[in-house]
């Protein structure tokens, strides 16, 4: 075969009769085109409010100070940018199958493929980071209660090695004795680790350690998926207002235990602890992009979905940064290593009654969140195994709940391992890895879509000068190169006393890109808010640091084997290009 087909295969595009084939195909399904621009905005909402801000925002405070807010505003930039983009293609090809979708019309198979690869490290990944979030709160909830449950005479204790993760667990005595070492005092969480090593039960010489209540709520919230809970708009709505209504006596009731000298230093770790939020503070905004899945049930897709996913970030944002004000004013920064932290200042500051309040909220919220997730990636699968490129099984629907109940299956198995045998701190990087690269994708399809000499009604990014707006960015860029941390910077010595400095090679990458990029956009004269999608995306990908980089090779180069071995062979397409 040579490769002139290998190439045409690989990159053949789905068309937009295709489309409308697979949309009118749909359509004989029956779904309602009911949402407005309100059920949309809560939609949003319910996908982006759970552990980020509840859970993970803990640890990048920690990281980062009282100037981890600036990183919400940064990030929250960057997501506007690809926002922007995911509404013009949801409502130029208004069909399920999010980035996947987009990226066949835009680039073809291979990187369709490559997407819908990645969306599992949105989707099921990002869930086992809820998974443990979830589990955090729950466990705080039943300790909550054990004065009650022990006054009726079922109290009971806790065993911490079947509330803990298995990596964190087996690391935790060696960071003991580091911290010993230095004469620093272990936080709380690392205590309750080795706990959970010196009092694990073993089997074969291996000590049984697992988050069963991380297990509990997947297993849960998948049997309900597949007995076919509508995720009806009045439940979704109904989560989003106590979970606005917590937040907001949140801020509240901490407004009057803010210390405002806790809010100094703003950046006790510089820029470089402030970029080790990176992955968390991400995290909490993904889900916005959700909203566009629902292009198929909006009453006007083309004029809503884009108002919701903007609304949805603005809400969002303010929200995040008036917490993490909020929440390093009440304690130091020093002590919100914790999985709890919006919990566990209230108990720090005695408020104990917001305690239980803030603990069973963030168990709903998270669970919204989960399900929401574990209602999207089957999904996904399904367009991808009706392309072909997954075996059928992945599209088959059960006879009895009408539901892709083999496809969800697979994704519990999928959030199961990683909360088996990773740690929260993990799978953050590695959903928020997964996720950029989508949203990359999807900046660069906008482009691509604006090449197409196609007739397309709807939204449209708004057209700003690329060649003007890029090469000022980029010198910008240049100009203060200097002054962010060294990471960033290719000049220097590469190798310091703790060895070669890995971490450079991301941003070198991206700066050669983000140079690249600047001169085409000068040269073809592009849009600047797809570009500007791909560099800040790209940005902040660099931050997650060369091992995540390599993890994530480690992923691309899996996916690139399935599909090499299953979906070239048994694409649709193929079959109908054969014909
Ligand atoms: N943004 C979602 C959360 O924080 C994924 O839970």
């Amino acid at each position: 075969m040579s490769w002139e087909t290998i190439r045409s295969r690989l990159f053949r595009r789905k068309t937009h009769e295709e489309i409308q084939q697979d949309l009118e195909g749909r359509a004989s399904h029956g779904l309602v085109r009911s949402l407005t621009l309100f059920d949309l905005t809560c939609f949003g909402i319910a996908a982006v409010i759970g552990a980020g801000i509840f859970s993970t925002i803990g640890s990048a405070s920690f990281e980062g100070g009282p100037a981890i807010s600036l990183l919400f505003v940064i990030t929250a930039i960057a997501c506007l940018f690809s926002a922007l983009c995911y509404a013009e293609f949801a409502s130029s090809v208004p069909v399920s199958g999010s980035a996947y979708t987009y990226a066949f019309v835009a680039f073809g198979e291979l990187t369709a493929w490559m997407i819908g690869w990645n969306l599992l490290m949105e989707y099921a990944i990002g869930n086992s980071v809820l998974a443990f979030a979830w589990s955090g709160y729950f466990v705080n909830v039943l300790e909550g209660m054990q004065g009650w449950l022990g006054s009726i005479g079922l109290g009971f204790d806790i065993p911490e090695w079947l509330v803990q993760d298995y990596y964190s667990a087996s690391r935790a005595p060696a960071e003991i004795a580091k911290l010993t070492a230095a004469g620093q005092e272990p936080s709380k969480e690392l205590l309750n680790h080795v706990k959970a090593w010196e009092s694990a039960p073993s089997w074969n010489g291996w000590r049984v350690i697992l988050d069963l209540p991380a297990l509990m709520i997947n297993v849960f919230v998948t049997g309900l998926v597949i007995i076919g809970i509508q995720e009806s708009k009045r439940v979704s709505n109904a989560m989003v207002v106590l979970k606005m209504a917590v937040i907001a006596l949140v801020v509240l009731v901490g407004f009057f235990y803010i210390q405002p000298s806790n809010w100094h230093p703003f950046a006790p770790n510089g820029l470089e602890g402030v970029f080790k939020g990176i992955a968390a503070v991400f995290f909490a905004y993904i889900g916005f992009d959700a909203i566009s899945t629902t292009a198929e049930e909006c009453r006007d897709a083309q004029r809503d979905i884009p108002r919701a996913t903007i609304l949805t970030l603005i809400l969002c944002t303010v929200i995040y940064i008036i917490l993490a004000f909020t929440l390093t004013g009440m304690v130091s920064y020093k002590e919100l290593n914790v999985s709890d932290p919006l919990a566990f200042v209230f108990g720090k500051v005695g408020v104990n009654s917001m305690v239980g309040i803030v603990s069973i909220s963030a168990v709903i919220a998270t669970t919204s969140v989960f399900l929401v997730f574990q209602l999207g990636q089957p999904r996904i699968f399904m367009s991808m195994a009706r392309d072909g490129l997954l075996p059928k099984a992945f599209a088959s629907i059960h006879p009895k709940y009408k539901t892709p109940a083999f496809s969800s299956i697979i994704t519990a198995v999928m959030v199961a391992l990683p909360t088996l045998f990773l740690n929260s701190q993990l799978v953050t990087d590695l959903a928020s890895i997964g996720t950029l690269f989508a949203f990359m994708f999807v900046s660069a399809g906008v482009l691509v879509l604006e090449q197409q000499p196609l007739e397309r009604s709807g939204f449209r990014v708004p057209k700003l000068p690329g060649e003007v707006i890029l090469p000022v960015c980029f010198l910008c860029y240049c100009a203060l190169l200097n002054r962010l941390p060294s990471s960033h910077h290719f000049w220097g010595d590469w190798f310091a006393q703790e060895g070669f400095h890995f971490d450079r090679i991301p941003y070198v990458i991206f700066l050669v890109v983000f140079a690249a990029l600047s001169v085409a956009s000068v040269r073809y004269r592009w849009s600047a808010i797809p570009v500007l999608g791909i560099v800040v995306n790209l940005y902040l990908i660099a931050g997650l640091g060369a091992a995540n980089w390599i993890r994530f090779a480690a992923w691309c180069s899996l996916g690139l084997i399935v599909y090499g071995l299953y979906g070239y062979h048994n694409s649709v397409r193929r079959r109908v290009d054969a014909l």
